[in-house]
């Protein structure tokens, strides 16, 4: 197991070197379109995460859904790079229903690094949006894996079998946003991933799930892809919910699990905005 050391700074903080090398991974988060929805800033209690209202256009609730998943998934992949460095966030959601765009506040506690939170924080380096034909079967243990960290997260997986599959396929289809998916040469697991509420606190634990989900596929080398732009269409996220979550829940991501083709090349890295362009500093902390 890698060393890591924990440094600390005033009031028993992290150190500004170890925020920033956190903030780096959280920003490896998947987004909608790579819109990269976030802003942070770090304060004297810990680090604050809004969501970036520049790049919810146009500001639709459908597109502010996207953002808000997507900026769970950098809520997630913050969490999982501190807790890796030896602190474990004590996270606030919604913090001041004065200011919606305030999706997170997030203060730390020393912590002692376990072994799940250090393969799945390796694992954000190596995470792909994979949008080839998966094979499968993947492992049996994963769904329930990965159902278990998004029940944590308040969220529920299900894994598609016989007609829900054949429904969500041909939704996917419909949508053809995804032109490999669905096709006969792709034996992708799809998931669905719902919430029993449709509102901004459902739609960020979702992003976090999905990030859970995401990260521990990619932890046991199965590849990956979240669709939610099937579901921005209103008609077919209807015909999700009604046709195939049995508890009505609402959907908010599909997600295709399964394995990459073999001895195929590696996915390329995708660009993200400098840290420096989506991250501030309260006076208080500034040097
Ligand atoms: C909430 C969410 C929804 C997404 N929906 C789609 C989608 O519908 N279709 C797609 O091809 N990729 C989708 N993605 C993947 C993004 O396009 C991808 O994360 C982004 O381009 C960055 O690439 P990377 O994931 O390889 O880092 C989604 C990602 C997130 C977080």
């Amino acid at each position: 197991m890698t060393k890591r050391t924990v440094t600390t700074m005033n009031h028993g903080q992290p150190d500004e070197h170890t925020l920033r090398a956190a903030l780096a991974l959280a920003v490896r988060a998947p987004s909608v379109r790579n819109g990269q929805p976030w802003r942070f800033r770090i304060s004297a209690r810990g680090v604050d995460l809004f969501l970036d209202p520049a790049r919810v256009r146009p500001p639709t609730q459908s597109v502010r859904r996207a953002a808000v998943l997507s900026c769970g998934a950098a809520l997630h992949h913050l969490r999982i790079a501190l807790a890796a460095a030896g602190w474990s966030a004590v996270v606030r959601r919604l913090p001041d229903p004065a200011e919606p765009d305030h999706l997170a506040s997030v203060e730390l506690v020393p912590h002692r690094p376990t072994r799940i939170e250090l393969s799945l924080s390796d694992a954000i380096a190596r995470r792909r949006t994979d949008h080839r034909n998966f094979g499968s079967p993947i492992p049996q243990g994963y769904i329930g894996l990965a159902n278990e960290r998004a029940m944590t997260l308040g969220a529920n997986v299900q894994q598609l079998t016989e007609l829900p599959r054949v429904r969500v396929a041909e939704a996917l289809r419909d949508a053809a946003t995804e032109p490999p998916a669905g096709t006969e040469l792709d034996l992708a697991e799809l998931l669905v991933l719902s919430t029993p509420t449709d509102d901004e606190s459902a739609w960020l634990s979702a992003g976090e799930a999905l990030s859970a989900i995401l990260l521990t596929a990619t932890n046991v080398d199965l590849a990956s892809c979240a669709l939610i732009e099937p579901l921005e269409i209103p008609e077919l996220r209807r015909r999700i919910r009604r046709g195939v979550l049995a508890d009505r829940s609402y959907p908010q991501s599909v997600i295709r699990i399964g394995w990459a083709p073999v001895d195929s090349m590696p996915l390329p890295v995708t660009p993200r905005r400098a840290l420096g362009d989506v991250l501030e500093r309260t006076e208080a902390t500034a040097c």
